[in-house]
């Protein structure tokens, strides 16, 4: 089996730490661990041909889009039996009309909303639970936005653990909160921010044997890594130029640039596209950083409407800033009404997501105009929700909402009036 295990991010420590573990920091500097293998050389000709073999065989591991490129997973041992729901191979599809709104690119969407529970999160729960379940945890928690707490829910369901959550109050989605408690989650909803949550969930954890499954735990984003493997292979192992998606927590723009890492350190793909990771306004924290060069600064009351990425003090930033070095990666921030346009777009061709993952595309158009990418750039956008995780935020557009409805009585003549309303000549 490849040796792994895990390793402290700070390059002034690297201390070392084994695999059967809870550990979500370095117990010499605090820093973040990543999950470290030592890969043997492989053919990668052969690699590849092994993962498209997969997409026929009936074993639930090969039916799963991240457990089917176990081999970059080798933290399980292979007698080990994922908790899966499923997840991953999703679609990759072309955006014409969103490319050209954006500023004359291509633009290939990959949903990652359509996975089982609506958003990206499954990719890495279910390597996280599956490691949980594996250190014999009882309990998982986490503090979110709304979409790790119903990820979370639904694979602890699967696993037969215990599941709590820290959401702000009043300040996540209406479904995300419903699909959670329909799993069984125990909600426990905080006066304040995400970070407030994060913050107190934190500091009761140690005492209350939770085991915290947020991005900062490691095996998550080994899971959601798996992303960049499925969209290179729906290519035909051909990087896109750009790889642009939203950030929040940063944990996603970690993962990525991980994977990317060891798909190159393995030959499986020759180049890397350069990482764009697109912040809301209003909780921009990382954007500034990047931007300015100054210590990152945390914002103590995040604003934006796309509450998913309502978040001031992103936990894995030190991860972020070493992917998008590697990859000479860029940040960019957009407005909430940059998001709303974003959507707009995107639905003309026929794609729905929920507002956070609009700001990857916002971003995009942005960076066009300000020339850092060029026309004609083959650029991937990451979607990270599902367009009914938040469908407040349609009806919330009570004008356009209204405009596009006709309610009738059943007779033909006010079907027929109804249509001439709606669709004048
Ligand atoms: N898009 C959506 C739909 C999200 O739910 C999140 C994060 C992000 C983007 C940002 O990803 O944190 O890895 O940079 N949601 C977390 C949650 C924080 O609790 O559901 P990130």
């Amino acid at each position: 089996m490849t040796p792994a295990y895990l390793r402290c991010i700070s390059s002034g420590c690297g201390k070392v730490f084994p695999l059967a573990s809870s550990r979500f920091a370095c117990e010499n500097c605090g820093s973040l661990l990543d999950v470290a293998y030592e890969f043997a050389p492989v053919e990668p000709a052969a690699l590849r041909k092994l993962w498209r073999e997969r997409l026929g065989s009936e074993d639930p591991r090969d039916q799963s889009g991240v457990w089917r490129f176990r081999e970059l997973l080798p933290f399980l041992a292979p007698t080990a039996v994922p908790v899966t729901l499923g997840e991953g191979g999703t679609p990759l599809v072309e955006a014409p009309r969103t490319g050209r709104w954006a500023g004359g690119v291509r633009i290939w969407a990959k949903h990652l909303g359509a996975n089982p529970t609506g958003s990206f999160k499954d990719l890495g729960m279910t390597a996280c639970i599956s490691a949980a379940v594996a250190n014999g945890a009882r309990v998982v928690a986490c503090a979110s936005t709304g979409n790790t707490s119903s990820s979370m829910a639904a694979y602890a369901a699967r696993a037969g653990l215990a599941a709590v959550m820290f959401v702000p109050f009043q300040a996540i989605a209406a479904a995300k909160l419903a699909q959670a408690v329909e799993f069984g989650a125990r909600v426990i909803e905080v006066r304040g921010s995400f970070d407030d949550a994060f913050r107190l969930l934190r500091a009761v954890a140690a005492r209350s044997a939770l085991h915290l499954v947020n991005s900062t735990n490691p095996f998550r984003l080994e899971g959601q890594k798996t992303a960049v493997a499925e969209i290179l292979e729906q290519r035909g192992w051909r990087a896109p130029d750009f790889l642009a998606l939203p950030g929040g927590n940063l944990g996603n723009v970690s993962a990525m640039g991980k994977g990317l890492r060891e798909l190159v350190a393995l030959g499986v793909m020759d180049r890397a596209p350069r990482l764009a990771v697109v912040q809301a306004e209003g909780a921009a924290p990382f954007y500034k950083h990047w931007k300015t060069g100054e210590p990152i600064q945390p914002v103590e009351h995040p604003e934006t409407e796309a509450s998913a990425i309502r978040i001031g003090r992103p936990a894995n930033w030190p991860k972020a800033r070493r992917e998008l070095e590697w990859t000479g990666g860029m940040v960019e921030s957009v407005t909430d009404g940059e998001i709303e346009e974003a959507k707009a777009a995107l639905a003309s061709d026929g794609i729905g997501c929920e507002p956070a993952s609009a700001a990857s595309v916002a971003g995009v158009r942005k960076l066009c105009r300000a020339g850092r990418i060029p026309a004609g750039a083959d650029v991937c956008v990451i979607l990270t929700g599902h367009q009914l995780k938040d469908p407040d935020y349609i009806l919330r557009r009570r004008e356009r909402f209204e405009a596009a409805r006709v309610v009738i009585d059943a007779d033909e003549e006010a079907a027929r009036r109804a249509l001439e309303a709606l669709l004048p000549a």
